[in-house]
């Protein structure tokens, strides 16, 4: 074992990653976080494979595994069967249940007991929109024992029914307001902090300022990690191309191509061929033949 392997903080590979894991990520300030969308078993686990750190069951698959055009419609039963199919897939990552719209909001008894429902789902944190207004949920949830993942900035729950979605914390009064939501949370005892779109000098200040780890989207390098979506950096939509979002493949195309070359094939009576067809024994054929004969 090389020195660095030995005193690395890094996520041991076969173990799968706790809460703890990532305190230490963030005090040891060598390496940053890595958090994608998963919302399948399939993608999960070639996530998990790729050595993803957490793997995040966004709302955000109402809009791009439902087709929803926001992400206010998706309901627990349809994060459950996310959450179900990508804990079977990922070993090591850990997995956190984006608790969706109205799931958390009308009581504090509803919000802990959708968020137990994420944990027998297979998950091992949930994740909740909103700063100091929802500090008491949250506490109320980490009192259950379920580990709460915060998110605040651009909170598309509401952000799509109120104001669209624009950079947060553009002046000094509504950075300062998210400053102290980020401090509220961290006092109710969330493990980390999810910043969307929030101005970079803002996110700066707030990874300074809580203990705990912050994840950026739209939110400048200085978060001690990061997420996106998955379907944005493989870029299976070809005209959604946030500018905070890079993409790491462009795979709309070669899907298009692959399904056109098949349907092609269909139609033209190519597939199957030979090397995609099964076979009778000859014995039992021959017979199979002559009984066709006699009737
Ligand atoms: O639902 C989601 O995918 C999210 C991330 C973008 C943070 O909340």
């Amino acid at each position: 074992m090389t020195q660095e392997a030995a005193t690395s903080s890094a996520p041991k590979k076969n173990k799968k990653v706790s809460v703890s894991d990532l305190a230490l990520l963030k005090s040891e300030g060598k390496e940053k976080i890595s958090v994608l969308t998963a919302y399948d078993y399939s993608t999960a686990l070639i996530c998990d494979r790729a050595g993803v750190d957490v793997l995040l069951v966004g709302d955000s698959a109402g809009m791009v595994v439902l087709g929803h055009p926001s992400t206010v419609p998706v309901n627990m039963q349809e994060m459950l069967m996310f959450c179900g199919a990508v804990s079977r897939g990922a070993k090591r990552a850990m997995i956190i249940g984006d608790m969706p719209f109205g799931s958390y909001q009308p009581s504090t008894s509803m919000a802990i007991e959708n968020a137990v429902q994420f944990i027998k789902g297979g998950c091992d944190a949930v994740k909740l929109e909103g700063g100091a207004e929802i500090a008491d949920k949250v506490k109320a949830i980490v009192d259950a024992g379920v580990p709460v993942m915060g998110h605040i900035g651009l909170k598309p729950q509401t952000s799509s029914l109120w104001e669209g979605y624009r950079l947060q914390g553009r002046t000094a009064e509504s950075a300062q307001r998210l400053v102290q939501d980020a401090q509220a949370l961290e006092k109710a005892g969330v493990f980390s902090i999810v910043l969307e779109m929030v101005a970079s000098e803002v996110a700066e200040v707030i990874t300074r300022k809580v203990s705990v780890p912050t994840i950026g989207i739209g939110s400048g390098p200085e978060c001690d990690g990061q997420v996106l979506v998955l379907h944005d950096l493989l870029g299976i939509y070809e005209d959604i191309k946030p500018k905070f979002v890079k993409r790491y493949a462009e795979l709309a195309k070669p899907i298009l191509d692959a399904v056109s070359s098949y349907t092609r094939d269909v139609k033209a009576g190519k597939f199957p061929d030979e090397q995609n067809t099964f076979h009778m024994n000859p014995e039992e054929l021959e017979k199979f033949q002559g009984k066709g004969k006699k009737k």
